[in-house]
């Protein structure tokens, strides 16, 4: 069940002994994306439908973006290969005529992560905003929304994200902009590549925040655990209009019904959990910081922003957890990485994690003080930013 990576040929070796085997067992903890698709939900994809969906004609698809849609307070869905996809198409339906421009969250995915896919596939600019409180409000927008018809592109969308860096937009904020928007003409679109875990930490249902957004994308492959895919969703003539340009984008994808019965498995079986991927998270967190460390950002949902400045090198620690209990870290940065949980880390790795790290900052702390202030995008993996 958890990430098992076997060295080839190892796994059928049955006189190997198991302590040999669990030198390849690893914790992936740099990213929610390191789930591994398991058995089970490969058992489930046999009872999946196996029509076109291009066509729109797969009854597993449809019934995956009917129930997702409702979850998050829509009409309708669409199930898409990646988060990529479904933001640049929630963001592309909503932007039709340029000069324009979309007003982000200057750390969101959208801006950072998505290959500058607004200009190529929207033709947009991008206003991106570096909030003054933890997340946009409505001052942020008042203060840097274009508003000249003459020399501006214009600002077309608002574009918030949630979770991000696994905080949560406070609801109240949310209403606020949502009020806003409307009140500006704006659209707002919401990146809820993490919207289960801010749903599942606040006691907020997704259909609260879902409904106060004109699009809404939300991660299938992240900490719920799905091989593939995400979804996006809002009212029925703007998912038909997303469904063309998913084609136009090449993503019209034909018997997709065997992914979406595995994200139905998991939304029936892994959804249920994300409190005690929080509840994991919390412990790790108040362990680590009983041992001297600090987090650049409250710790929310399922994500820390460890810093290890003045007690710890990161990358020997990080070494250190990875020889003796398999765990995989990111150690781009010395200083901070971003230690992310799902379900796949069950409570023994977390505390094999704080037996370890004690052990390890008695014999190797304190580390040279540092004074230079990390930026926090040092603590993503750097090749791979998730
Ligand atoms: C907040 C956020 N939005 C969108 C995405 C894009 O998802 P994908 O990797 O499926 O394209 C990610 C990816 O990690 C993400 O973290």
């Amino acid at each position: 069940m958890f990430s098992r990576i076997l060295k080839p040929g190892l796994a059928t070796q049955s006189h190997l002994a198991t302590a040999t085997l669990k030198r390849y067992i690893t914790y992936d903890i740099t990213s929610d994306t390191a789930t591994q698709p398991t058995d089970a939900m490969f058992d489930v994809m046999k009872e999946a439908t196996k029509a076109d969906d291009v066509f729109g004609i797969d009854e597993t698809t449809n019934q995956l973006e009917r129930q997702v849609a409702q979850l998050l307070g829509h009409e309708a869905g669409l199930f898409c290969a990646s988060g990529t996809m479904t933001n640049q198409l929630g963001l592309r339906v909503s932007l039709h005529q340029p000069p324009h421009s979309v007003l982000v969250d200057s750390r969101s995915h959208v801006n950072l992560y998505e290959c500058g896919g607004l200009a190529y596939h929207s033709q947009a600019s991008v206003t991106a905003v570096e909030p003054t409180g933890s997340h946009l409000s409505v001052s942020d927008i008042q203060r840097h929304a274009i508003r000249d018809e003459l020399c501006g592109a214009v600002t077309s969308v608002v574009a918030v994200e949630n979770t991000l860096n696994g905080t949560i937009m406070p609801l109240p904020q949310l209403e606020a902009v949502r009020e806003h928007t409307l009140t500006q003409g704006y659209k707002l679109h919401m990146d809820g590549a993490r919207l289960w875990d801010a749903s599942a930490a606040s006691g907020i249902p997704l259909a609260t925040y879902g409904r106060l957004c004109d699009t809404v994308s939300i991660c299938l492959s992240k900490g719920l655990g799905a091989p593939i895919g995400s979804i996006l969703v809002s009212d029925a003539p703007t998912i038909r209009r997303a469904r063309h340009l998913r084609k136009l984008m090449g993503g019209g994808w034909r018997q997709s019904g065997g992914l979406a019965r595995a994200a139905m498995y998991c939304l029936d079986n892994v959804l249920p959990g994300f409190g005690d991927t929080h509840r994991r998270t919390q412990r790790l967190w108040k362990g680590l910081e009983a041992l001297g460390m600090g987090a650049l950002l409250p710790v929310e949902t399922n994500m820390i922003f460890v810093d290890t400045r003045g007690k710890v090198s990161l990358r020997a620690w990080a070494a250190y957890l990875k020889e003796h209990a398999g765990v995989v870290m990111d150690d781009s940065d010395d200083r901070i990485a971003r230690l992310v949980l799902h379900y796949q880390i069950p409570d023994h790795v977390v505390d094999r994690i704080l037996d370890l790290t004690q052990v390890f900052v008695q014999k190797h702390g304190t580390a040279p003080a540092d004074d230079q202030a990390p930026d926090i995008k040092s603590a993503y993996p750097s090749a791979k930013p998730q």
